[in-house]
């Protein structure tokens, strides 16, 4: 089967649009920026119109870019930043509010109110731990469940028009669809296990839990497993109605196109945060250590064989013997990291210690260690594994002779230790022992960063030649779908460019370790 498949990948701070060839090689890439809107302390929000018209201006430049017709486009995959949120009204398809985005913390303490509230007044078990019994998740407001609550608490004319069925609230992936195919209101389950309302045992939405958020379900898309049919393009976007046929989670995708698909394999996504994910496997664990249980994907599984039956009967049966394909949902654990490239990118805007984000290795690389300076990341509070938001940044350890070169290795270095705490948690958390670290985002091109990484984890850490694995990671999941691609595609997608291969010793690790912990359990007790 020929034909091309067209990844749309919206981040964070950018739409962009890829397109694969038959053998899942990129062969086009555009990019447009959007807008991130901080009106208040706290809030961040970005304009939702603009997230689907760079996103469709991407779709359009690529293909004309690549010298093709839509005609020659098989299928599109979507992947995209979670948790955020947008609200639209259901027969105009305009947006009712700005998106919030999962940055945002605007409901820090609605979720602190909720989390201590017992379930029922007879009961012992508190909200959070209902929360994350349901939905694997912590109550926090990285969620999307908070920041619907807050939309219709405080637009009482919102509240009134959900109820009568009037509008649809979607996270950036149903959005997306919803415009593409002209109204289907869907999501992937990669994505709704984001949203803090979704039963991850069940695979439904929690009516518990829409209840005590006061969210009516009727405004909830529909869940679709991640290789499920979202629809076709609606007549007249493209030359051709094209079909939706792979919609994950950006870190899901990210997990997929890293081929992390046994249980106990893991990657790492280091960008404005980072995101390490482990596939779990098919059975959910949900964390003791404060880690988040998610779902990494749902898709069909390939048809098997009975157990007591040999090869040569299933051949002989013209494969009819073969168990059918079931849709199988595969479980991650997964640690959240605020800061990991931002660091840098405040070391660029606000300290202007360099130019672009790249000289931050030059920098770092001007003295052999960053002697006794710990910069604790903590400008939005620490996520994973410490969860604590009340906490603030702070540089300790300078002396007389401390350089930008000191701090910008203190930076990198805090990317690491900050890795480091999350898979601790995750080694405490699974059965299965890390053997080694996939890892992609910017911040992976930094070789200093991923020795030092390495080192630390005692690991190795392996860096694919193609870095933009979350597009690819959902493009292989629609080349799989339509036929276009198969396991061996899927193989022969992912190859290492480098390997960094841990070298410290063990008591310079633990020097470095003890530094790290000394500066976190002081911030921790000043509070
Ligand atoms: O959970 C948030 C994550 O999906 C955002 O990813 O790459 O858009 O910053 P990114």
């Amino acid at each position: 089967m020929a034909g091309y498949i067209l990844a749309l990948d919206q981040g964070t701070t950018s739409s962009r649009a890829i397109l694969y060839d038959d053998h899942a090689r990129p062969i086009k890439m555009v990019q447009q920026p959007t807008t991130l809107q901080t009106p208040k302390a706290g809030y961040v929000e970005q304009d939702a119109q603009q997230i689907w018209q760079t996103q469709i201006s991407c779709a359009h430049d690529v293909i004309n870019r690549a010298g093709l017709l839509a005609t020659d486009v098989a299928s599109i995959a979507i992947t995209n930043q979670r948790e955020s949120i947008v609200i639209w009204d259901k027969q105009t398809g305009k947006p009712l509010a700005p998106a919030i985005i999962w940055q945002d913390r605007r409901t820090e303490r609605y979720c602190q109110t909720l989390a201590v509230e017992k379930v029922t007044n007879d009961s012992d078990e508190d909200m959070a731990s209902e929360v994350q019994r349901i939905t694997g998740l912590r109550l926090d407001p990285y969620f999307s469940a908070s920041k619907i609550a807050w939309l219709l608490e405080n637009n009482p004319k919102l509240s009134v028009r959900a109820n009568r069925g009037e509008i649809a609230v979607g996270t950036i992936d149903s959005w997306l669809i919803y415009k593409l195919t002209g109204g289907e209101h869907v999501i992937d389950v990669s994505n709704a296990s984001r949203t803090l309302l979704y039963d991850i045992h069940k695979l439904a939405w929690s009516q518990e839990l829409c209840a005590r958020f006061a969210i009516p379900m009727n405004i909830l898309p529909k869940v679709l497993p991640s290789d499920g049919d979202f629809g076709k393009t609606k007549k007249g976007l493209f030359a051709k109605q094209i079909p939706i046929q792979a919609v994950l989670g950006d870190q899901q995708a990210a997990l997929f196109g890293q081929g992390c698909l046994d249980a106990g394999m893991a990657k790492n996504t280091y960008g404005t945060g980072c995101f390490m994910l482990m596939n779990i496997g098919q059975k959910p664990k949900l964390s003791e250590h404060k880690l988040l249980t998610t779902i990494a994907w749902q898709r069909k599984s390939m048809p098997t064989r009975p157990e007591n039956l040999s090869f040569d009967q299933i051949v002989q049966s013209g494969k009819r013997m073969l168990q059918p394909p079931k849709k199988e949902v595969t479980y991650a654990l997964e640690g959240s990291v605020f800061m990991a490239g931002a660091i840098v990118q405040w070391l660029r805007d606000n300290l202007g210690m360099i130019q672009k984000s790249s000289d931050v290795e030059d920098l770092a690389r001007q003295v052999d260690s960053s002697e006794d300076v710990v910069l604790l990341p903590a400008f939005t509070g620490l996520g994973a594994p410490y969860w604590r938001s009340d906490i603030s940044a702070s540089i300790t350890g300078m002396s007389r002779g401390t350089t930008k070169s000191h701090i910008a290795r203190a930076a990198l270095e805090a990317v690491a230790y900050q890795t480091y705490d999350v898979l601790i948690a995750m080694q405490k958390d699974s059965p299965h022992p890390l053997t080694e670290l996939r890892v992609d985002g910017g911040a992976a091109n930094n070789d200093l960063l991923m020795q030092f990484q390495a080192d630390l984890l005692n690991v190795p850490v392996l860096r694919p030649r193609d870095t933009e694995i979350t597009a690819k990671g959902a493009a292989l999941l629609a080349g799989l779908k339509t036929g276009l691609y198969d396991e061996a595609t899927m193989r022969a997608s992912w190859q290492v460019e480098r390997i960094f291969e841990p070298t410290m010793s063990s008591d310079i690790r633990e020097q470095h370790l003890n530094k790290w912990k000394q500066a976190v359990d002081r911030a921790l007790r000043t509070i």
